[in-house]
């Protein structure tokens, strides 16, 4: 396994490869990896001939107050994970290189970028948005592998490589969780004992949603309202939102009559989390 900082040489080093005729896999991350990480890396092994995986806190999807600078980084460990799931180089490029003086360049999808988490974290869809084309202009990738644990991120991503004619694949991965439920994620090591507990009501809400689908409950609001119950039970969570949206749009949808996204973000101490799944009415049990 290779490490490569400098932008140039991985350019070069893709380059190569496909004059080789090599197929490039790539899976861009912000590192302190988990086995979400992992399985995507898998999936993105099995899809080509090389796998590249980035590993950058970029800091312009951050918002002023969010947590950047105290964003969990840990190289050594997160280049023993990738090394053992055979990943052929790890791309960690630095902040000055990725954004010199003089930086103006974005990349905005526009209205895939609005809601959910658009609508809370202002600028950070912009930030991905931005952040991935630069790496996939520097990776040149033939195909990117995305968890859908950041379903909004990987809309946004495929509507972009459309209207941008990116000449790549994009694949989606499913949610990797602990065996109690909670979706793996890299802020997870902010939780403390009684708030890990607390953040379990994320997919036990979106459990109780699937039930009620299951019932033939398909009413949006009498979901939503059983999901936010569940969730704000009492202040040790505060619900940024909890959604029914098209999984293709993101618009908004007030009845389940085709697999609709149920999307949840929510505040357990500071540490802001997300979970979703699908809802799919084919799922209703028929007396
Ligand atoms: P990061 O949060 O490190 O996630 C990297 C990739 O892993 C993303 O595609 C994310 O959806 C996926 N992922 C994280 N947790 C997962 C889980 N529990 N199950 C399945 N997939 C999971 O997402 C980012 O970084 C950044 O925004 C990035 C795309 C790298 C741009 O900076």
């Amino acid at each position: 396994m290779k490490l490569i900082k400098s932008i140039e040489e991985m350019q070069k080093l893709a380059d190569l490869w496909r004059r080789d005729g090599k197929e490039i896999a790539f899976v861009p991350t912000m590192g302190y990896l988990h086995e979400g990480h992992l399985a995507l890396m898998r999936t993105a092994k099995s899809e080509g001939d090389v796998l590249v995986v980035s590993i950058f806190v970029n800091p312009i999807q951050f918002g002023p107050k969010e947590d950047y600078a105290r964003y969990p980084r840990d190289l050594e460990r997160d280049l023993r994970l990738a090394e053992s799931v055979e990943v052929d180089v790890v791309f960690v490029p630095e902040v000055k290189d990725m954004y010199p003086e003089g930086f103006q360049t974005t990349v905005d999808v526009a209205e895939l970028s609005k809601p959910l988490c658009g609508k809370s974290r202002p600028g950070h869809f912009r930030g991905v948005a931005t952040v991935v084309t630069k790496l996939f202009n520097i990776v040149k990738p033939h195909v990117a592998v995305f968890g859908e644990k950041d379903f909004q991120q990987l809309a946004v991503i495929k509507r972009m490589v459309k209207d941008l004619n990116m000449d790549l694949r994009i694949i989606g991965h499913p949610i990797v969780r602990e065996p109690d439920g909670l979706a793996m994620s890299s802020r997870n090591v902010y939780l403390s004992k009684e708030e890990r507990y607390v953040a379990l009501r994320l997919s036990q809400s979106l459990a109780i949603a699937k039930n009620l689908v299951k019932q033939s409950i398909l009413d949006g609001a009498e979901i939503l309202k059983a999901v936010t119950s569940h969730l704000c039970q009492d202040n040790a969570l505060r619900l940024d939102y909890a959604e029914l949206r098209d999984p293709d749009t993101l618009d908004e949808v007030s009845v389940i009559s085709k697999p609709t996204l149920l999307a949840i973000a929510a505040f357990v101490g500071n540490t802001r989390l997300i979970d979703n799944c699908i809802l799919n009415p084919a799922e209703a049990y028929t007396a």
